[in-house]
């Protein structure tokens, strides 16, 4: 048994910085008519109940989506990942948080596809059981980085994947470096959203280095922190390598990342950031 649980944290402030990120992606590819599949290694529950007790422990989406749930002022790219969650929410109140393969699923077409792995076994029941009736969702108990083994890559040649490690391991970093560029070796044109937090400095660097000494191409980072760096009492901030991010990503995500900072930060604290790691 897996001891993270995301509901602990469904919707805090890297939920919303990872997801407004990633319906933005789906949204950039679904531009072109050709099909795409959406492969989220670790894609949780599907939909968190936030009235939940685990939820309420520390109310960690008081300092996330709550803060932006009625906001009107967000720039445009916010806009179809608020309109999602309200969607979730018919009584108005903002009660549940849907996970990435919710979000998602929301924008695919009729010929695209969803694979969706998550190894906790009863996070897999609920999430099969979100997508039960769904003839274009496949959900698999396995471990996510086998995943990148067995689906790709995938006969539409198009395809966004979602890495979202819960790192509740020793050395995830490494084993995060490396299914990327495994995965990359296998798929080298497919969209890459990889999510890491922003702790323990020498680990992301070490990971950060990897991926820039691997030979990938296009890899963009987007981070958002709401702390100051020298914060330890809990998660500072969080980033996401986008690696052949779709055009309109990188002039998006600028407001986009502006407005969740302005909004998110606690006290002014913290920034965001886009950077290059490697270019063409
Ligand atoms: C951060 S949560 C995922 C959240 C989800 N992607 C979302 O954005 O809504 C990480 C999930 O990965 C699961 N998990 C942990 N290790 C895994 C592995 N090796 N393979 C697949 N899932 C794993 C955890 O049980 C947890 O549900």
């Amino acid at each position: 048994m897996l001891a993270y649980r995301h509901l602990f944290h469904a919707g805090n402030f890297a939920d919303v910085f990872k997801h407004t990120i990633v319906v933005q992606l789906a949204a950039l590819i679904g531009r072109k008519d050709k099909p795409f599949v959406y492969l989220d290694t670790h894609a949780g529950l599907g939909r968190y109940d936030l009235a939940h007790a685990w939820a309420q422990k520390n109310s960690e989406f008081e300092n996330g989506i709550a803060r932006i749930y009625d906001r009107d002022d967000c720039p445009a790219s916010v806009r179809p990942y608020l309109d999602a969650v309200r969607q979730y929410n018919p009584d108005e109140e903002l009660r549940y948080y849907p996970g990435s393969p919710c979000l998602v699923y929301r924008l695919l077409r009729a010929n695209d596809r969803m694979v969706l792995t998550e190894l906790n076994r009863d996070d897999f029941a609920q999430l099969q059981n979100q997508f039960r009736a769904q003839r274009r969702v496949q959900v698999r108990n396995m471990d996510g980085y086998q995943a990148l083994k067995a689906f790709l890559p995938p006969r539409e040649r198009r395809g966004l994947i979602l890495i979202d490690s819960s790192f509740d391991r020793a050395n995830e970093f490494r084993r995060l470096a490396e299914a990327v560029v495994f995965a990359y070796k296998r798929f080298a044109t497919g969209v890459y959203a990889v999510w890491y937090p922003l702790a323990e400095q020498p680990a992301v660097h070490g990971f950060e280095q990897i991926i820039v000494e691997s030979g990938l191409r296009k890899v963009l980072k987007l981070e958002l922190s709401i702390r100051p760096g020298d914060w330890q009492q809990s998660l500072r901030g969080s980033a996401m390598l986008v690696i052949n991010p779709p055009f309109g990503l990188e002039s998006t995500a600028a407001p986009l990342l502006h407005w969740l900072w302005k909004t998110l930060s606690v006290d002014a604290a913290g920034r965001y950031r886009i950077q290059w790691l490697v270019g063409e």
